[in-house]
């Protein structure tokens, strides 16, 4: 493997969920489009963030790399090896370098386990045996995510909600993973945990130099954490670009809104333009049945015909070579002020929104 060579190779990345109904016979009907087409690199070390509302398939994009769920199209790449449909004895060696910390840290721990059996979990699956025994590599990870060495027979209920989320990051780094995907992990904690269980993150990614997928469902929990940012809707990746690119000069209309809807106090200082407040009006369109064209055009105040026919691809600006990818007919430039939206909706897009 080359140096060039990313930690991580995601194109055209697609998953599609078959609805079944009919009777007697059950057959497909139609299609969750929960993940249509997406491309993205991680490089070693590299913490991506993963932006977007609920249900436009953040979780299902953290599965499929993890790949606890099969792909139906695209292709994934780990460490130049093909793993899009790789089964279990391929993924063997692979399993312990790729871990996932889940939202929920109530339910993704096992409430009959003491902490110690939780994290030296996944050394006796995969048959390691570090060097001083498996209860001592279980004090040290307890030690490095913050926690009391001396918890080790404790469980689950015994610890707060940030401590348990500790628990899962100390689970994560077990096998000394090269990648991990973060499912929202601050999601379900109280607000004022959320920052210390992100520094921790943080520092495990810095220290140990792993790489993070970290998914999340505003841009304010991702700002401080990743050196670039994608931006998803419904299935797809509007904007891609590394952090200070994004948060300064975002050009999607999406991405706008979602940066607008940042509290002021966490809205970049430095350089951004002047922004106005972006309400986004609308639910978000079922995957079941998108709009056609740009998928965003429902709720976009720039929408024009031309984005109810054509998708917009995914592409670099005219003279720019950062690697700021954006899918927009009509992109913002640093220095328009976006106008006070009012989202025109024809009878048609008022029915693919229902
Ligand atoms: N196993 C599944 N079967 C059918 N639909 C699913 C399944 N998992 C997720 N979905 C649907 O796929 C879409 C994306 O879901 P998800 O990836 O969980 O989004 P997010 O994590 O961004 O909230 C949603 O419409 C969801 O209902
Ligand atoms: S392509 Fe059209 S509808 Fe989609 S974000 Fe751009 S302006 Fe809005
Ligand atoms: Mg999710």
């Amino acid at each position: 493997m080359s140096s060039t060579t990313p930690l991580l190779d995601v194109s055209g990345l697609t998953k599609h969920f078959p609805i079944k109904g009919g009777f007697p016979i059950r057959r497909t009907v139609g299609a969750v489009q929960a993940v249509d087409g997406l491309d993205f690199q991680v490089a070693e070390g590299e913490s991506l963030g993963l932006v977007g509302e609920s249900g436009c398939g953040k979780s299902t994009t953290g599965r499929l790399i993890t790949r606890l769920l099969e792909p139906s199209g695209g292709q994934i790449s780990y460490r130049g090896q093909d793993i899009t449909h790789a089964g279990r004895k391929q993924l063997a060696p692979i399993r312990s370098e790729i871990q996932m910390i889940f939202q929920d840290p109530y339910a993704s721990l096992n409430p009959r386990q003491t902490v110690g059996k939780i994290i030296s979990g996944p050394m006796e699956i995969n048959d390691i045996n570090p060097a001083g025994g498996r209860e001592a590599r279980v004090r040290e990870l307890l030690e490095i995510v913050g926690l009391n060495p001396e918890h080790y027979n404790r469980f689950p209920h015994e610890f707060s909600g940030g401590q348990r989320q500790r628990i899962g990051v100390a689970r994560a780094l077990a096998l000394d993973p090269k990648l991990i995907v973060a499912d929202e992990p601050v999601s379900a904690l109280d607000v004022s945990i959320q920052a210390q269980v992100v520094n921790l993150l943080q520092k495990v990614q810095k220290d140990l130099g792993i790489a993070f997928v970290f998914i999340a469902h505003d841009l304010a929990v991702v700002r401080h954490f990743s050196q670039r940012v994608a931006v998803m809707y419904l299935g797809k990746i509007v904007e891609i670009a590394d952090r200070d690119d994004l948060y300064g000069n975002p050009r999607h209309p999406y991405t706008r809104a979602l940066l607008s809807a940042v509290p002021e106090a966490t809205v970049p200082d430095e350089g951004a333009p002047a922004r106005d407040r972006i309400r986004l009006v609308g639910d978000v369109p079922s995957p079941i049945n998108p709009p056609s064209g740009c998928r965003f055009r429902t709720r976009c105040w720039k929408a024009t015909e031309k984005c109810a026919t054509e998708a917009p691809p995914l592409v670099q600006a005219e003279g720019n070579n950062s690697g700021h990818l954006t899918a927009c007919h009509y992109p913002e430039t640093a220095d328009v002020v976006t106008e006070v939206p009012t989202p025109r909706l024809s009878k048609d897009d008022a029915e693919a929104t229902s």
